[in-house]
């Protein structure tokens, strides 16, 4: 129900402050410095100056002072006192870097996840942020395209349950409440899908796919309460997301019951005319109004167009008050026209380092989002006293935050800081610690010094390779067409291995790279990311046991480029390929490389042993099903496991994936302690999208699967009706 006040508001405001109030504009536009570069393309947008008096967001206006100082003079003009709304990317944190979200999803830690949404919300509140673009949910199965980096990796279950956590951590139970922002969810629908994983390149599944993987995760975010939602750059089914009708109230607002806002991505809009889905800026307007676009992000088409629009009778004066209706019941949600500053803190803001407690929580979410993948003769953890070489372009780069990084203010504590705050750094030699630059500036290789590093560490007990790829090459505009290791990065493995002393292959990322060409020469693999802030101790934290690493893939790792799309949910096929029968020509496989990733979905290994035991699977009397397992620790080291919980529908009126995650628990077990994990199985976890994308239910035998990840687990076949 609308607040009396709202309604007279909109009732009061002239049709041109209408369409003001849905636009939004970079502080540029306020004759502020950008505080951060603005993404996409940056164009004038001729625009009138009067008309910024009644502008309703700005897109990346942060810091405290500059929040406070904007809103006020904005105020001071506005005919109706109706406060901006400051709306800024906040993706992994704001003062304290915190992993890169698809780091977060390896953690399958929920609570770190929420407790990673509330630091950064604490954060940002205090700079004057009233909104985040975040959690940046799509599906992906395509490291070539360099956003994986923001999101939480190829699994709809494990999406939706981190994308939930998120909002409940950035918004809590009253977005008033200090400390607290609203959140954004993005990019509705299916971004993560380009073609040939190709930035803003063109998406196209069937709608039993879309249904099925790429929108379980947005749902979440919407039936967790988030404040917004994001159109995507993409277009679905032929239809630019922004002007689409059928995803932004057919599926959003009819089926889901959203009744939050709406808003463009950057200057996505105007893009309707590149696309080819509109004619000019006139006719893009009127789609994306018509198709339930509330605010126009960097682009004035809204301001430029609808008013004639409306006076033409092509455009109904009602979906533009509905809009602004939503936009100011945001604001109040917000507080922010009883106290348009809300928690801008220019102290808090402006310290000199981010609090000590939030750099603990950022040290400890790291080291849960690192994933052990190989660890032969248990060369980790290591130990004090042994004299270590360290090498490659990671060996000392503070360059380790990851991308979208908000304000970078504080530098990254590098994997040397962070090794020499357990060892003297008399035990810790270094060699060929040139940074890799970045592929943006042409640089596409580290400087070859691998013989003077086999010379100098060739003496030491374990030699350390930190290697990866340049964090400005991920993200948006990031994609890649190879996903290997620079040819000096992987030369030097080789050559340290060369030694004949253990190497520790640390890879620093945003995404999955092709790491076969090393495993061999790589007596272990940590797969550390970006790390944020705190990036040096996490790793340490991993290295020297501190903490027993807990992190499992969140998204696979391709055996070759030439395998992508590869990921584990994938639906059967009618020749499917059978492990026994390797030679035979006419099934589902490559002549030359193999079928599975290199790591699956759900692997990671920890310096704890775990054995599975008394798989069960009964039905219970009230129809569910019940599936249990025992775990053991049978190693001396105290470890966390994430049982993991898959179905396989075996057969159904259309095809089903081999196996879909449906649940994972993690559980702690002392050396030698055993424990029971069982999950319960509801009808509602095996519905799926039949031919009419209805959810439906169909009796039939299911394949029940529990274990250590999606390669590794039992099997057992029961009858559900
Ligand atoms: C960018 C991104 C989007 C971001 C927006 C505002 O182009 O696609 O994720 O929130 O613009 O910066």
């Amino acid at each position: 129900m609308t607040k009396p006040f709202i309604q007279d508001l909109v009732n009061d405001m002239t049709l041109d402050e209408k369409l003001a109030q849905l636009t939004q504009l970079g502080p540029y536009y306020w004759g502020l410095d950008d505080t951060v570069d603005l993404t996409g393309p940056f164009k004038e947008l001729n625009i009138e100056p009067q008309v910024i008096k009644s502008i309703g967001s700005v897109l990346n206006g942060i810091g405290a002072r500059n929040v406070i100082e904007l809103q006020t003079r904005h105020l001071e003009s506005s005919r109706l006192k109706i406060p901006l709304i400051f709306m800024a990317d906040v993706i992994h944190g704001y003062r304290t870097i915190l992993p890169i979200p698809l780091a977060m999803g390896c953690s399958f830690d929920l609570d770190a996840c929420e407790q990673f949404a509330e630091v950064a919300a604490r954060e940002s509140a205090a700079a004057g942020i009233h909104l985040t673009f975040s959690p940046m949910t799509d599906l992906v199965r395509d490291p070539r395209w360099g956003r994986v980096m923001e999101t939480s990796g190829e699994d709809p279950y494990l999406n939706a349950r981190v994308t939930e956590s998120m909002v409940r951590g950035y918004q809590g139970k009253d977005l008033k409440e200090p400390g607290r922002i609203a959140a954004c969810v993005k990019h509705f629908a299916g971004y993560g899908a380009p073609e040939g994983g190709r930035e803003y390149n063109t998406v196209d599944m069937s709608t039993g796919v879309l249904r099925e993987f790429y929108l379980p995760a947005y749902k979440a975010a919407v039936d967790a309460g988030v404040a917004m939602v994001m159109a995507a750059f993409n277009t679905i089914d032929r239809i630019p997301s922004s002007g689409n009708s059928k995803l932004l109230r057919g599926i959003l607002r009819e089926e889901w019951g959203f009744d939050g806002v709406t808003i463009a991505d950057f200057n996505s809009v105007n893009e309707l005319v590149p696309h080819g889905a509109a004619q000019d800026g006139r006719e893009a307007a009127l789609k994306s109004l018509v198709a339930g676009l509330d605010i126009e992000m960097m682009s004035t088409h809204y301001l430029n167009h609808a008013s004639s629009l409306v006076q033409e009778g092509l455009l109904d004066l009602r979906l533009i008050d509905e809009a602004v209706t939503r936009v100011l019941e945001l604001k109040d949600a917000l507080g922010l026209f009883d106290n348009p500053f809300k928690d801008a803190d220019p102290v808090a803001d402006e310290a000199d380092k981010p609090s000590p407690e939030h750099l603990q929580a950022a040290r400890e979410m790291g080291a849960r989002s690192i994933v052990l993948l190989k660890n032969e003769g248990g060369v980790l953890p290591l130990k004090r006293g042994m004299k270590i070489g360290l090498a490659g372009p990671f060996a000392t780069s503070i360059n380790v935050l990851g991308g979208w990084a908000g304000t970078e203010k504080d530098p990254a504590v590098s994997l040397y800081t962070g090794i020499t705050g357990k060892i003297p750094a008399a035990d810790l030699l270094t060699a060929m610690t040139g940074e890799l630059g970045s592929m943006l500036e042409g640089v596409f290789d580290v400087e070859d010094a691998s013989e003077a590093a086999y010379e100098q560490l060739k003496d030491c007990d374990v030699i350390l390779a930190a290697v990866g790829e340049n964090q400005q090459d991920t993200g948006e505009g990031g994609s890649k067409a190879s996903l290997r290791l620079s040819a000096n990065q992987e030369k030097l493995i080789h050559r340290l291995k060369a030694t004949g002393k253990p190497v520790v292959t640390i890879v620093f990322s945003g995404r999955p790279l092709e790491l076969a060409p090393v495993l061999e020469s790589s007596d272990a693999l940590v797969q550390a990311w970006f790390l944020g802030t705190e990036s040096g101790n996490s790793i340490a934290d991993v290295l020297f046991g501190d903490y027993n690493p807990s992190g499992r893939l969140s998204m696979s790792f391709p055996y070759s480029v030439g395998q992508i799309p590869v990921y584990y949910n994938a639906y059967q096929t009618g020749r499917p390929y059978d492990p026994q029968y390797p030679n035979v020509r006419y099934v589902t496989r490559y002549l030359d490389i193999p079928n599975d990733p290199l790591f699956c979905f759900g692997y990671g290994l920890s310096y704890s042993t775990f054995a599975y035991s008394g798989f069960t699977v009964e039905a219970a009397a009230d129809g569910k099903v019940l599936a249990s397992i025992q775990v053991e620790n049978t190693s001396e080291v105290t470890g966390k496991e994430t049982v993991q919980l898959y179905i396989r529908d075996v057969t159904a009126s259309v095809v089903r994936p081999g196996k879909e995650l449906k649940g994972f628990k993690q559980i702690t077990l002392a050396p030698h302690e055993k424990q029971t994990v069982s999950f319960e199985i509801t009808r509602d976890m095996l519905m799926f999208y039949g031919q009419e994308d209805q959810l439906v239910f169909e009796p039939g035998d299911f394949d029940i699967m529990l274990g250590a990840n999606s390669g590794d687990h039992s099997t057992q076949r029961i009858w559900i009706g």
